[in-house]
C-alpha cells in the first residue's frame, strides 16, 4: 500500500509515461514485467514458467539479481587482435544502440564451446566441414575468443554462427540461417564417451538445424531466417512469443542469453535492446514482392489466407492443421499446440523449410511426390507430410509459384 501511494504521487514510480519504449525497458522493471507477461502466448511451457518465475520476478530467484557479462572478446582472426569488451553508448538514443547491436551480433559471446569442441575444431579444416562459414577477410564461422572469469580464453558462438550465411553469390547475410552448420555432428565428434543414443539423436539433426532448448537434444528446429523477423507476429517456430513490441523481441534475447550461459549472468540490456534494433532493421535489405507476377494471382488464391500481404506471414494454425510434424508443437518445452505462419519475406534464399527443416528449397516444398513414402529427401527416403498447400495445382502454376516465392 505504500509503494501504491508513493507511485501516485510519483509519475516516475511504474514508469514515466513520458519515456520512450527504449527508456522504459531499460530502467523500469514493471514496464519490462508487464511486456514479457503479455508476450506469452500460453503460461503452459516449461519456457514460459522459467520466465515467469525469473524474469523482474521480484523474489530471489530473479534474473536481475545475476552479474552483468560484457566481456572482453576477439574475433579468432587475427589470432593476435586484443580482446575488448563491446563499447555501451551513453546515450540511448536509436542510432548508438542500432550500433551496439550490430557489432554485438558478431562480437558477443551467445554461447561458449566446450573444451571439447574446441579441439575438434583445431584441427586443419574442421571448421569447414561442419558447416562454419568463412568470410573474405579471413572470419571463421562467428567464433569468438572470450575472457573468462577463471583467466583462460575460451570458444564462443555468436549470434552470426548460426544467423550469418553465404548467399548463392558468397556475399555474407547478416540473419540468413546457417544451413550448412552441423553442430550435432560437431558435438558428437567432440564426444568419445556418448552413449549411443544420445550419439543417434545428435546425427539426427543434419545441418541447419539445432536443439536450442533440450538438454538431451531430442528437439532440433531449423534455424529461422532473422532478416524476417520484424515481419512475424510471432516468435519461435511454434509461436510460443508474440512479437507484440520491440520490447518483447529484447526481452526474448536477454533470455536466450541468460539461459545459454546457464544462469549465471545476463547481458547488459542495452545489448539485448541494440540486438533487436538492429534484427528489425534487416527486414530493410529484403526484395518487395512482385506483386504483378504471374505467380502472385496464384498464391493470393491459395497462400494468402495464412501469408498474408504485407507481411506475408500470419498468426498461429493448429498443428492438426497444418499436418506438419507435430512433436514441436507438443512439446513440454515450448509448445503452443499451433506452428506460427512464418513470413515469407526472403524466403528465396532459404535453404531447409518448415520448423524442422524437413524440406530442402520450394522445388521439394511444391513437389506432389514428397507425400509418398519412398520420397528421396535431402534427409532421407521417407515421406514428408504435411502443408499440402498447392500440391494439387496443375504444374505450370505450381512453376508460377515458385518464380514468385524464389523472388521475394
Ligand atoms: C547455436 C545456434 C544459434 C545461435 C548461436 C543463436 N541462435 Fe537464435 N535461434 C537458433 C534457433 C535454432 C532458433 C529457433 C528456435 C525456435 O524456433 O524454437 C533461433 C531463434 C531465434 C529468434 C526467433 C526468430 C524467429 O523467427 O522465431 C531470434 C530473435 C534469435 N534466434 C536471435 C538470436 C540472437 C540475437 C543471437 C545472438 C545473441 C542468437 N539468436 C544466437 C539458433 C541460434
Ligand atoms: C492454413 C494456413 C496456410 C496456408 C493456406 C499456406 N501456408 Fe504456408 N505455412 C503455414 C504454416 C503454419 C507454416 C509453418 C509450418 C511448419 O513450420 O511446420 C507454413 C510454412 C510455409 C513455408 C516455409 C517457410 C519457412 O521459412 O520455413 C513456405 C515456403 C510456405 N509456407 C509457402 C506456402 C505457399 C506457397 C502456400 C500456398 C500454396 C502456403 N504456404 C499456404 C500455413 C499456411
Amino acid at each position: 500500500m505504500r509503494r501504491l501511494a508513493l507511485c501516485l504521487a510519483a509519475a516516475s514510480c511504474g514508469g514515466d509515461p513520458g519515456a520512450t519504449e527504449a527508456q522504459r525497458y531499460l530502467t523500469d522493471p514493471a514496464f519490462r514485467r508487464a511486456e514479457l507477461v503479455a508476450s506469452l502466448t500460453t503460461a503452459d511451457n516449461d519456457y514460459a514458467r522459467l520466465r515467469l518465475a525469473r524474469y523482474d520476478s521480484a523474489d530471489a530467484r530473479d534474473w536481475s539479481l545475476r552479474p552483468v557479462w560484457n566481456p572482453p572478446a576477439a574475433p579468432l582472426v587475427p589470432a593476435n587482435a586484443p580482446l575488448r569488451a563491446l563499447e555501451l553508448p551513453g546515450s540511448t538514443d536509436r542510432a548508438s544502440l542500432l550500433s551496439l547491436g550490430e557489432a554485438a551480433f558478431s562480437r558477443y559471446p551467445a554461447m561458449l564451446a566446450s573444451t571439447t569442441v574446441e579441439a575438434t575444431l583445431r584441427a586443419p579444416g574442421a571448421a569447414a566441414r561442419y558447416g562454419f562459414w568463412t568470410s573474405p577477410d579471413g572470419q571463421v564461422g562467428g567464433l569468438l575468443r572470450v575472457a573468462l572469469a577463471d583467466g583462460t580464453v575460451g570458444l564462443a558462438y555468436s549470434c552470426a554462427t548460426c544467423h550469418r550465411a553465404p548467399d548463392a553469390e558468397g556475399n555474407a547475410v547478416a540473419g540468413l540461417a546457417n544451413g550448412a552448420l552441423d553442430l550435432g555432428a560437431l558435438g558428437a565428434d567432440s564426444n568419445p564417451t556418448i552413449p549411443p543414443a544420445e550419439e543417434a539423436r545428435l546425427r539426427r539433426w543434419g545441418p541447419g538445424r539445432v536443439d536450442v532448448t533440450t538438454d538431451d537434444g531430442r528437439e532440433p528446429v531449423a534455424i529461422p531466417d532473422l532478416r524476417a523477423v520484424r515481419e512475424q507476429s510471432h516468435l519461435q517456430r511454434s509461436g510460443a512469443v508474440r512479437r507484440r513490441s520491440l520490447s518483447a523481441l529484447a526481452i526474448r534475447i536477454e533470455t536466450l542469453l541468460i539461459t545459454s550461459h546457464h544462469e549465471a549472468v545476463r547481458p547488459p540490456r542495452e545489448v539485448a535492446l541494440g540486438l533487436a534494433l538492429y534484427l528489425d532493421s534487416l527486414a530493410d535489405s529484403l526484395p518487395a514482392p512482385h506483386v504483378d507476377h504471374p505467380g502472385a494471382a496464384v498464391f493470393a488464391a491459395r497462400c494468402g489466407r495464412c501469408h498474408a500481404p504485407p507481411t506475408w506471414g500470419g498468426g498461429l494454425v493448429a498443428a492438426d492443421e497444418v499436418g506438419t510434424d507435430p512433436a514441436l508443437a507438443r512439446s513440454p518445452t515450448r509448445g503452443t499446440g499451433s506452428y506460427r505462419v512464418p513470413s515469407l519475406r526472403g524466403v528465396g534464399a532459404r535453404r531447409w523449410l518448415l520448423h524442422d527443416g524437413s524440406v530442402e528449397g520450394l522445388d521439394a516444398l511444391l513437389d506432389p511426390a514428397r507425400l509418398r513414402d519412398d520420397y528421396p529427401g535431402t534427409r532421407g527416403v521417407a515421406a514428408i507430410p504435411g502443408h499440402v498447400f498447392g500440391l494439387d495445382l496443375p504444374a505450370s502454376e505450381r512453376s508460377a509459384l515458385r518464380a514468385f516465392l524464389s523472388a521475394m
